[in-house]
């Protein structure tokens, strides 16, 4: 079983947990809203899924805000997605020190507005200041899971030809250093809303014994007791990591 239990007897929550935020389209057009809408309340719902993971102790929430593969919407889609970004780091900037949320971001920042990379730069240093020890969320922004490799694999290839790397000194944990994950232990729970079966070029290195939960919700409507269940389903699975379960 993957139970474990805290200090106070409790089952300790995953301590990484990972959202697939899928589902804003389809929120929205059931509603006849425009889709922009379904970001602006998938949004929101990031913000009450955030707080709720913090307050019973997960230590990192991973989520997906935009994949590589997300470009090919339409510009207007795209640039209502960044505004939301914008709008809710301005937030951030704000209020991150105060409750003790760090913030980082994987993902290729080069093609993101100036604006926005700015801001990512300073959420950044405040992340720098707070406690290791305090609740992280990774937001995932021009990320996909194949580009995030090669890009790992470019600066593993950078320093081997500028002489401070050897080739043969590379296994999975130095590569490991080379993602944007860097520091984050695995996910232990990747959650995929609104009934999608994929993941859909997300975590592709870091999933590798993840535990996967899917529900029909979508993400608009997910809510502190559909991550309940997503744990409860989390505790209830055998995690063998190739061993045998022991009697
Ligand atoms: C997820 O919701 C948000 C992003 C991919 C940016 P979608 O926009 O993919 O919603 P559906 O899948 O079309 O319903
Ligand atoms: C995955 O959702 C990306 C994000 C949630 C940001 P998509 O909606 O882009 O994935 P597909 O197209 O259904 O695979
Ligand atoms: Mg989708």
């Amino acid at each position: 079983m993957a139970e474990k239990r805290n200090e106070t007897g409790r089952l300790a929550p995953p301590r990484h947990i990972a959202v697939i935020m899928d589902g804003n389209g389809r929120w929205a057009q059931k509603r006849g809203l425009p889709r922009t809408a379904g970001h602006k309340a998938g949004a929101e719902t990031f913000r009450k899924i955030a707080t709720y993971c913090k307050n019973i102790g997960v230590k990192y929430l991973t989520v997906y805000a935009f994949s590589t593969e997300n470009w090919s919407r339409s510009e207007a889609e795209v640039s209502a997605i960044m505004a939301l970004l914008k709008k809710y780091l301005l937030e951030a900037v704000d209020t991150m020190e105060r409750d003790h949320i760090r913030l980082h971001f994987f993902g290729d920042m080069t093609p993101i507005a100036p604006e926005l990379r700015a801001l990512a730069r300073e959420t950044d240093e405040i992340t720098e200041h707070l406690s290791r020890d305090d609740f992280q969320a990774n937001v995932c922004l021009n990320y996909g899971g194949r580009d995030e490799i090669v890009r790992a694999a470019r600066r593993f290839a950078a320093d081997c030809a500028a002489g401070r790397r050897k080739p043969e000194e590379l296994d999975e944990a130095a590569f490991s250093d080379y993602l944007d994950s860097r520091g984050v232990p695995d996910p232990d729970l990747i959650i995929r809303p609104s009934g999608e079966l994929r993941l859909s070029n997300f975590l592709l290195w870091q999933c590798a014994y993840a535990e996967f939960y899917y529900t029909d919700t979508h993400w608009p409507d997910f809510d502190e007791a559909e991550m309940d269940r997503a744990i409860a389903a989390y505790h209830a699975r055998d995690r063998r990591f190739g061993g045998v379960k022991q009697p």
